[in-house]
């Protein structure tokens, strides 16, 4: 693992991780899937986490043995429809829906100079930072739209270290999907997983919640990784 000292900059994934939108996202999901028949289940819910829209429709049709039964067309009509549900969820969130410890851990980034960038899949990534109150932490940003590959492909953290002008391993990751930590790894970031270690195993630093998320427990998991 690199050094702490040679940390410049953090790059973070957004649903499950600053946000408790992760769980507002499998909600409309699940709602699809039942219309779809297609049965709903939690290894479903957490292989979609960190999944682009379009994907995450595929995946949920490959699940159910019904990867060839809508066309394009239909397709995107679906994709629709769970949008228009999962922003509907949205309306009423408000910075109660931060997760706990992120506001502070924001805060202590900032007063120690330290770089902030966004990576994720989310083109709603705008509407949920304004609505709760974090657009001005994240002004660099990565635009999902314009990347060619989903994660685990490195290029969104790639691109998120990129954005702060800083080369990747003075970068920390920080992600709730499995995809996610490995999107960070294949960038050559130090990877914090935030979730069960089971599932997160392949992540540098794993904290259970974002309670834990701090510069200090950071701090003394990158000295513990030095020995
Ligand atoms: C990721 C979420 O951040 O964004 C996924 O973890 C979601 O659940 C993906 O499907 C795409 O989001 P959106 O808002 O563009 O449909
Ligand atoms: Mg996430």
């Amino acid at each position: 693992m690199v050094k702490f000292e040679d940390i410049k900059g953090f790059v973070f994934d957004l649903d499950g991780v600053i946000a408790d939108t992760s769980v507002y996202h499998s909600k409309a999901w699940h709602q699809l899937a039942d219309e779809l028949g297609v049965a709903w289940s939690d290894d479903l819910a957490e292989n979609l986490k960190g999944v682009g829209r379009m994907d995450s429709l595929n995946l949920i049709l490959k699940t159910g043995g019904k990867e060839n039964a809508y066309t394009e067309e239909e397709k995107e009509k679906y994709a629709a429809k769970k949008n228009t549900n999962y922003l509907s969820l949205l309306k009423n969130m408000n910075a109660s829906a931060i997760l706990p410890g992120i506001s502070d851990f924001l805060k202590t980034l900032e007063e120690h100079d330290y770089r902030l960038s966004l990576a994720s899949a989310s083109k709603n990534s705008p509407l949920v930072l304004e609505q709760l109150g974090l657009a001005k932490y994240f002004e660099k940003r990565v635009d999902p739209t314009t990347l060619k590959h989903g994660k685990p492909d490195p290029e969104i953290f790639a691109r998120g270290a990129e954005v702060l002008g800083y080369k990747p391993e003075e970068c920390i990751g920080i992600e709730d999907a499995k995809v996610g930590v490995e999107s960070i790894n294949a960038a050559g970031e130090t990877s914090v997983g935030i979730g069960d270690p089971k599932i997160l195993h392949e992540a540098d630093i794993n904290f259970t919640d974002t309670t834990q998320l701090t510069l200090a427990n950071i701090k003394a998991a990158m000295e513990v990784g030095e020995h």
